[in-house]
């Protein structure tokens, strides 16, 4: 990718200053991501051998002028304390912060109650990464883009199947121009396939207003109950707040995608930039999967040194983790993680899955299209099976036998398969023993 040749300048004349956020929610979201999420935050969940929100922070510091960024979300301060540990580690000239909200604000709400440290040292525009996205965040060329139409916001989209583009919010552009003309979040029926990958841009001046008018509009009229997509608004008490606050900050959940993206659309600087390369949203368990081969598949094209060579028995791309003890006579690929200390024996076949920490997968087993959990263990000539779904599907639902089942099995922590028996389509709670052969259901 061509580097930044243009000097940006910002409305004063100087060099403009550009921050990030990614915003990661909390313990009540992700809660299509069960049962993983039981027993870790899912932007901690590795895939491709790296935390999910590690693939975000890692494309922040491909650009040389973020220097802060900031974690937003309500999970508990501790959790994400060791991953900003590693950040600064890794890159000690970029301040890494965690943002704590006292409850789901919602993707705007978030960024409003933080303006202050966000808006500190006066920077021009922020990046926003939803941190349950896998894709190339092709961030420079969205920075191209601000510069070159002095935008006030561009959002990253991409196209998806007609059918699949109402489960999305969906971007009506001028393909000339690139301007946003229309924002509709997941609507009733088709506007457009273009649809919002949950990368953004914005220009500080330009969406704190926009978030101040969103929060009057609000408290002006009577309070809503809940979004009907969301699982975290359910509640939506939201305790007194100190007087101090500003106007009607105190009473709402505001959502980027609802409240404020279609506003923004009305602005006329607004713009898309449209990614041809991979995208994926991270939002079943199962999504984890292709999230693991699209990352390793960009791992092995950029020539990683991370991922196993390829040989008669290691088909790329496949990361084994050093600590991993893979038998030499097992075949692994395409597609396959295998986490810290886990096990895998001899004649073993593992294909498109992730084999996490700890976990052991006995000989002559077979894992295909599925996610072994922490510490779990497959017998001896076991196989524990999904089902293959078209790539470019978003989707990780199949129908078998007239029943919507997962397309990728999942053993949770501490599950055991006993020998030679087989598991297909299954979604399996930790701490279970499967001494029969199960397939399409939920083992709780
Ligand atoms: P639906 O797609 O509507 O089902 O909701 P979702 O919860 O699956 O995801 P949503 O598109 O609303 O969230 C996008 C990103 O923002 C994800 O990374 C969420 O973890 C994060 N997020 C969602 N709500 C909040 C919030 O209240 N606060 C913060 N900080 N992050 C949030």
């Amino acid at each position: 990718m061509a580097s930044l040749q243009v000097p940006m300048r910002g409305k004063s004349g100087k060099s403009p200053t550009t921050k990030a956020v990614i915003l990661v929610g909390g313990p009540s979201r992700g809660t299509r991501f069960r049962p993983l999420s039981l027993d870790l935050p899912k932007p901690l969940f590795e895939v491709a051998g790296h935390p999910i929100i590690s693939h975000c922070f890692a494309a922040i510091t491909k650009l040389p002028e973020i220097r802060e960024v900031f974690i937003v979300g309500y999970y508990d301060e501790s959790v994400f304390r060791d991953f900003i540990k590693d950040c600064s580690r890794s890159h000690p000239s970029i301040s890494v912060r965690y943002l704590r909200e006292y409850q789901a604000l919602g993707t705007a709400g978030g960024l409003y109650h933080f303006r202050d440290p966000i808006l500190k040292g006066r920077p021009d525009r922020f990046f926003v990464l939803n941190a349950d996205v896998c894709c190339s965040f092709p961030l420079e060329q969205m920075l191209r883009l601000f510069e070159e139409r002095d935008a006030e916001a561009v959002i990253l989209g991409t196209r998806v199947p007609n059918e699949a583009a109402t489960n999305f919010g969906c971007i009506v552009s001028d393909a000339h121009s690139k301007r946003v003309l229309h924002y509709v979040e997941k609507p009733e029926s088709h506007i457009s396939n273009l649809i919002n990958c949950g990368v953004y841009l914005f220009s500080t001046e330009a969406i704190f207003p926009s978030i101040k008018s969103a929060i009057k509009r609000r408290s002006d009229r009577p309070r809503l109950v809940s979004y009907p997509s969301s699982d975290a608004l359910d509640n939506q008490y939201l305790p007194p707040q100190d007087d101090d606050d500003e106007d009607g900050e105190k009473n709402e959940v505001i959502r980027l995608e609802q409240d404020i993206l279609s506003d923004l659309a009305d602005s006329r600087q607004f713009f898309v930039l449209e990614t041809k390369d991979f995208w994926r949203q991270i939002k079943t368990a199962g999504s984890a999967v292709p999230a693991n081969a699209l990352y390793l598949t960009k791992a092995f094209q950029q020539q990683s040194e991370e991922l196993a060579k390829p040989s008669a028995t290691i088909l790329p791309p496949v990361f084994i983790h050093p600590t991993a003890r893979v038998d030499p006579t097992a075949k692994l690929g395409p597609n396959v993680s295998i986490g810290p200390r886990a096990v895998v024996g001899a004649g073993v076949r593992i294909k498109e899955s992730i084999v996490l920490e700890d976990a052991e997968v006995r000989h002559d087993a077979c894992v295909l299209y599925s996610i072994i959990g922490w510490s779990s263990r497959v017998g001896a000539w076991a196989r524990v099976e999904g089902t293959p779904t078209p790539v470019r599907e978003h989707n990780t639902s199949i129908v078998k036998n007239g029943v919507k089942v997962q397309s990728i099995t999942i053993l949770g922590k501490e599950c055991a398969v006993a020998d030679e028996v087989r598991v297909q389509n299954c979604v399996c709670l930790p701490f279970k023993e499967l001494k029969r052969d199960v397939q399409n259901e939920v083992i709780m």
